[in-house]
């Protein structure tokens, strides 16, 4: 494999491709991206931090893989974690805590009702959304669940930039439609446009004379929008969007849980923010908003947990109701007291600009030099993940035999790198795109790391006609990505294990 000989590139051009340094010096601040707040400008990417205690990572060889990936039936989720060498199925629960978050866990108190653990939880997170009530969860998806529990009835109709999966399946669970109202340009992979998860507000506009207001209890923002590649929404948007909100008397709430990163997306690209911190940011947009729902797993740069927010007296009441049957007492909320002070920590720290500036850097690193070798990925590169588009990567693969699944399938083996198909598998016949996910836990990889996963993925562009389809062999009724087995074509199927055939 070809060593990346030049690894001081200018990241500052990476990271701002033109059409953003423009906004920036229209605003009469041209700095770099990486050149913010320095005395010099900087060209290697800096983690701004130093390793405490470290995971080994096990190394396989080429045969080994082979034999994993076989067992696991070609099916990455079915893999044991430690057979990988770099895991980039996700960034949610994924991340390295900070010596502040682990000092703070040992100060953790464990009482059923009035844990002051929850008052220090609730004054962090009041200090970043101001919203009135902060109700926690075990994760972002039970704050879901009891948002459109109880806010939403069958008939009713939530529009969104983008649902997450979870997300859509909340709003759907309770009978109503979710329905997403991104702008065209969010929906082009390749093409490069600096808020691509803003929601076309003229979309909203007609769906409220559509449908009227009584029908639509909430309007959502997913800031930065995960199903549409990471995407940012605009300051400029979220106002827009919140405006339209008040006119007709719709709360509006934000999925908060890559908030962080959005708002340092709005400091780089949006005119009139150079100069405001992260969190001066995130405040200015969530009192656009009237609640959030959180998954702590992401930008709460914890292991577990989330929360949900709100203004409204009455609702607050109603959602800790449904919390104590099935989450737990409102002052844990499902959560261990550990969990509340790391998470009150972790907050805070997702919003320092020198963890941002590396995150978002690395990432953009990672996107950029595959990009500049042919890789086709969605642009401009995400906060919390690049993806890869499987169909134009395998053209010679159609969607049917699963191009996302064999290419992710050809990174591990070649690589031991582990991503996510997004696609055919995940969503069947409605799969828009084929995408391969390759999230970045938050500070658990070093740029060697960062390095050695661009060999990867070049060598196995370098490799692509080798790579065959794929075909079913097992599949479960709903979900069935979490548990496929799949077959390469033109393979003699030799099922390791137990039984692999079935639907
Ligand atoms: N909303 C968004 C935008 C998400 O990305 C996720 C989780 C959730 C809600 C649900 O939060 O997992 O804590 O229940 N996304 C993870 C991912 C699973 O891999 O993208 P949760």
């Amino acid at each position: 494999m070809r060593r990346i000989q030049e690894q001081s590139v200018v990241i500052a051009s990476e990271v701002e491709p033109g059409g953003y340094s423009i906004l920036c010096a229209l605003d009469g601040v041209a700095k770099s991206a990486e050149g913010l707040g320095r005395e010099m400008p900087i060209k290697t990417i800096f983690e701004p931090f130093r390793i405490k205690s470290v995971e080994p990572i096990r190394w396989t060889t080429r045969a080994q893989r082979e034999e994993l990936l076989k067992a696991a039936h070609n099916n990455l989720f079915l893999l044991p974690a430690d057979d990988v060498l770099i895991d980039l199925l996700t960034d949610s629960g994924t991340g390295a805590m900070s010596t502040h978050q682990w000092a703070a866990i040992m100060e953790g108190d464990e009482s059923y009702a009035g844990s002051r653990s929850f008052v220090r939880f609730r004054d962090s997170v009041q200090n970043i959304v101001g919203y009135k009530h902060v109700i926690p969860t075990h994760q972002g998806r039970a704050a879901e669940r009891i948002l459109f529990g109880t806010a939403c009835k069958k008939g009713d109709v939530v529009p969104n930039n983008t649902h997450f999966d979870t997300t859509r399946a909340n709003v759907e669970y309770v009978g109503a439609e979710a329905v997403d109202l991104l702008i065209p340009e969010g929906r082009q992979p390749s093409l490069d446009y600096p808020f691509k998860g803003n929601m076309d507000v003229r979309a909203l506009e007609s769906l409220v004379e559509r449908v009227g207001r009584k029908r639509i209890p909430l309007v959502m923002l997913t800031v930065t929008n995960n199903s549409g590649g990471g995407q940012p929404v605009s300051m400029r948007n979220v106002r827009e969007v919140s405006a339209i909100c008040r006119r007709h008397g719709i709360p509006l709430y934000f999925d908060a849980c890559r908030f962080a990163e959005n708002a340092w997306f709005i400091k780089l690209r949006e005119q009139g923010y150079a100069e405001k911190s992260p969190k001066q940011i995130a405040q200015e947009m969530f009192n656009l908003g009237d609640g959030c729902t959180m998954s702590a797993k992401k930008d709460g740069m914890a292991n577990i947990g989330g929360f949900l927010c709100t203004n409204d007296d009455l609702l607050a009441q109603q959602e800790k109701n449904l919390l104590i049957l099935t989450e737990g007492y409102p002052t844990y909320g499902g959560l261990a007291g550990r969990d509340l002070e790391a998470i009150a920590v972790g907050i805070q720290e997702a919003l320092e600009e020198d963890y941002l500036r590396y995150r978002i850097a690395s990432t953009a690193y990672l996107g950029n030099h595959i990009s500049a070798a042919g890789v086709p990925i969605v642009q401009p590169p995400g906060g919390h993940a690049i993806y890869i588009d499987a169909r134009a990567f395998l053209p010679h693969v159609p969607s049917e035999q699963f191009p996302g699944v064999a290419l992710a399938a050809e990174l591990y083996l070649e690589g031991g790198v582990r991503s996510v198909e997004i696609g055919r598998l995940m969503f069947a016949g409605a799969a828009q795109m084929d995408l391969v996910r390759l999230a970045i836990p938050r500070r658990v990889y070093t740029q060697s790391h960062v390095d050695y996963l661009v060999e990867v993925i070049i060598e196995v562009f370098r490799k692509r006609d080798q790579i065959k389809g794929m075909r079913l062999t097992y599949e479960a009724p709903f979900l069935r990505h979490f548990t496929a087995h799949l077959e390469f074509l033109g393979q003699v199927d030799v099922p390791a294990g137990s039984s692999g055939s079935g639907g």
